[in-house]
């Protein structure tokens, strides 16, 4: 298992490209399944992830075929190693329809694995997926993708482990409410739209997630044939189709990425270019960063972040979108632990995901969890420690504590890491970060 050796102390300075988002492309790599002819992604990260997403649809019978890297390797900061050349395209093309089903040894890895169920019932009429397990951040049933896809027209059982869906004949459009106790679905509105793209007559999901990665799902399959509009509002309206084709499609900048690089810059009192960004889906973290004292200009696709030594304490509270996204809630706590004074951070998608307030503690943060609360006393410097991720957002928490701490921090299980940062270690030495990947056997 590999591990981070990170010296903090250093300032950042340089330029970052920022990859495609993960949480777009994984249930995108899904929705493949639907079309018929092949499909060209543009901008698909390199993470385990996404390779797990790919052998899954590969046992779905999908053909994956990753291009080489486009150019060369961009050069570095000022005598910084070199920046990672950019991703080839990825082609998909489904060729066998015979096999449905999502085996636990995948799911179990990576619940994204869900997002296969709308679209095997509404192509193949069958779907069995293993019931996506326990997780670090909490419970994460998936009941609302259930019941959407029930009111599609589909029948469920549950079978050692499994759900087992099927369809007799074709899925049927209808009205529905989707959203649930902790507000709307972003993966469920997904699998449903998916789902519904291929039904008979019209649906409308009210309650419906409006996150960028839903809407960059919209737009593939609008540009595979499919008649959707509303995607980015709370009311999607689809109109069945009879088939989907391939397209080509560049997924979207990975908002969580550049939020994280963002305050790598704040936390570490640099300054950093980061490229191919969407500031509009990160509003609410420019708002919240905004009152920190942290400084973000865009020009086009490309931002610049600065930050005073000053960070002023602030007050915030996950939401949906447009609200500050809780992939984003354990790295802005990293800040705000060496703020001027309290801050106070409510979670209200996942209540549970606090994994990360104990590792901070460890290295000399203050932060008290009341329920699904944090109350961060800022404190002067934080102390290298040997840490453990825990979850993926958690342990990006830890990366930034490591940068800005005094001494070495270890974090141990990078894995949690490699799932969702495309070459985290490379993309932050690059810009001056004194990290390294140690593997000791
Ligand atoms: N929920 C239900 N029932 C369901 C589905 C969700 O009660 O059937 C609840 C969840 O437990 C949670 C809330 O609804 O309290 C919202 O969960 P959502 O369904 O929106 O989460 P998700 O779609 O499973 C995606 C991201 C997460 C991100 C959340 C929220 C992917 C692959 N995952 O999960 O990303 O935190 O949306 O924005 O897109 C991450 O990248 O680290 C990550 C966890």
């Amino acid at each position: 298992m590999d591990s981070f050796l990170i010296r903090g102390g250093t300032r950042l300075k340089g330029k970052i490209e920022i990859s495609g988002s993960k949480n777009s492309a994984l249930p995108i790599l899904a929705a493949c399944l639907l079309a018929n002819g092949k499909t060209t992604l543009k901008g698909v990260p390199r993470l385990s992830d996404i390779d797990s997403m790919a052998k899954l649809i590969g046992e779905l019978g999908c053909h994956v075929f990753r291009h080489e890297p486009g150019g060369a390797p961009q050069a570095g900061a000022d005598g910084q190693p070199p920046m990672p050349a950019l991703n080839g395209p990825l082609d998909i093309e489904v060729t066998d329809e015979k096999q449905c089903e999502a085996r636990y040894d995948i799911v179990k890895t990576m619940r994204a694995s869900i997002c296969v169920l709308g679209p095997l019932l509404a192509k193949r009429g069958r779907a069995v997926v293993s019931i996506p397990g326990g997780c670090a951040i909490g419970d994460r049933p998936v009941d609302l993708h259930v019941r959407g896809l029930q009111k599609l027209g589909a029948e469920f059982r549950t079978e050692n482990g499994n759900i087992i869906g099927e369809v007799r004949g074709r899925l049927k459009g209808c009205r529905m409410y989707l959203g649930g106790a902790q507000g709307p679905t972003v993966l469920g509105t997904i699998n449903v739209m998916c789902a519904a793209a291929l039904a008979d007559g019209e649906t409308v999901l009210v309650g419906a997630a409006c996150e960028p990665e839903v809407v960059d799902c919209a737009e593939l399959l609008i540009k595979m044939g499919a008649n959707i509009k509303g995607h980015g509002t709370p009311e999607i309206r689809i109109e069945g189709v009879d088939q989907l084709v391939g397209a080509e499609h560049r997924i979207i900048p990975d908002r969580i990425e550049c939020g994280t690089f963002i305050i790598a810059a704040a936390i570490t009192n640099g300054e950093l270019e980061l490229k191919n960004c969407n500031l509009d889906h990160l509003i609410a973290v420019v708002d919240r960063l905004d009152e920190v004292g942290v400084k973000i200009e865009r020009q086009n696709g490309t931002i610049f972040v600065s930050s005073s030594r000053r960070l002023n304490p602030v007050e915030m509270t996950t939401q949906p979108f447009p609200g500050f996204p809780t992939d984003l809630q354990a790295q802005l706590m990293a800040l705000l632990c060496l703020g001027d004074g309290m801050s106070v951070v409510t979670e209200r998608i996942f209540p549970d995901r606090f994994l990360h307030v104990g590792e901070l503690n460890r290295m000399g943060a203050r932060v008290r969890k009341e329920g699904p609360t944090a109350i961060i006393q800022g404190v002067k410097e934080m102390q290298g420690a040997s840490v453990m991720a825990s979850d993926l957002r958690a342990s990006a928490a830890l990366v930034l504590a490591g940068m800005v701490a005094r001494g070495t921090t270890r974090i141990d299980r990078v894995y949690h890491i490699d799932r969702g940062y495309e070459k985290i270690e490379q993309k932050l030495a690059a810009v001056g970060a004194d990290i390294q990947r140690v593997n000791e056997k």
